[in-house]
């Protein structure tokens, strides 16, 4: 008998305990879980949580293996140095600019600021990309983010060049 069901007036007597009277329990009626049953859900939630995990890393590579169009977008020849053009890839609802940096190279990037998603625009005296919304910058030459609030680099567009045609042949995130 465990000691909560001793009498505590003579700590032995089979006789009821009062809490027994006023919250009486029905054992047979209740439920209990094994330890094999605790663990087997222990177990089960472990391998779903082990399983959400590898979905979340396997998603981005698979994103990332992605098929992109070969699409052309400009003609070199109409960007000057510090020039820029607008142009959407890889669909019609993904605006991107190209800008010709002062080195002469041609770069590409999305044109979604990776804070709240405004348009970066080129900013040709600062060389800069410049989103106007809450005044973030951009590196042309890689992209990455150099002040203001975002702190993830714009996605670059890979180039090709044909002849005078600039094709624009993939997103790198
Ligand atoms: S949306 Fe570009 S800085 Fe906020």
């Amino acid at each position: 008998m465990p000691d909560d069901d001793k009498c505590k007036e003579c700590n032995g007597c089979k006789k009821q305990t009062r809490w027994r009277d006023d919250f009486p329990i029905q054992w047979d009626k209740d439920e209990y879980v094994t330890r094999r049953e605790m663990v087997k859900f222990l177990s089960l939630g472990s391998l779903l949580i082990a399983g959400a995990n590898f979905i979340a890393a396997a998603v981005p590579r698979m994103q990332s293996r992605q098929e992109f169009p070969r699409v052309r977008i400009a003609s070199a020849g109409e960007i000057p140095a510090g020039g820029s053009q607008l142009f959407r890839y890889p669909t019609q609802e993904d605006p991107c600019i190209i800008v010709r940096n002062r080195a002469g190279q041609l770069v590409a990037y999305s044109q979604v600021c990776t804070h709240l998603s405004c348009a970066v625009v080129h900013s040709p005296e600062e060389n800069t990309l410049f989103c106007p919304c809450h005044h973030g910058y951009f590196s042309v030459e890689e992209g990455r983010p150099t002040a203001g609030p975002p702190n993830r680099p714009l996605p670059r567009i890979k180039l090709e060049q044909s002849g005078d045609y600039i094709f624009a042949v993939g997103v790198e995130v």
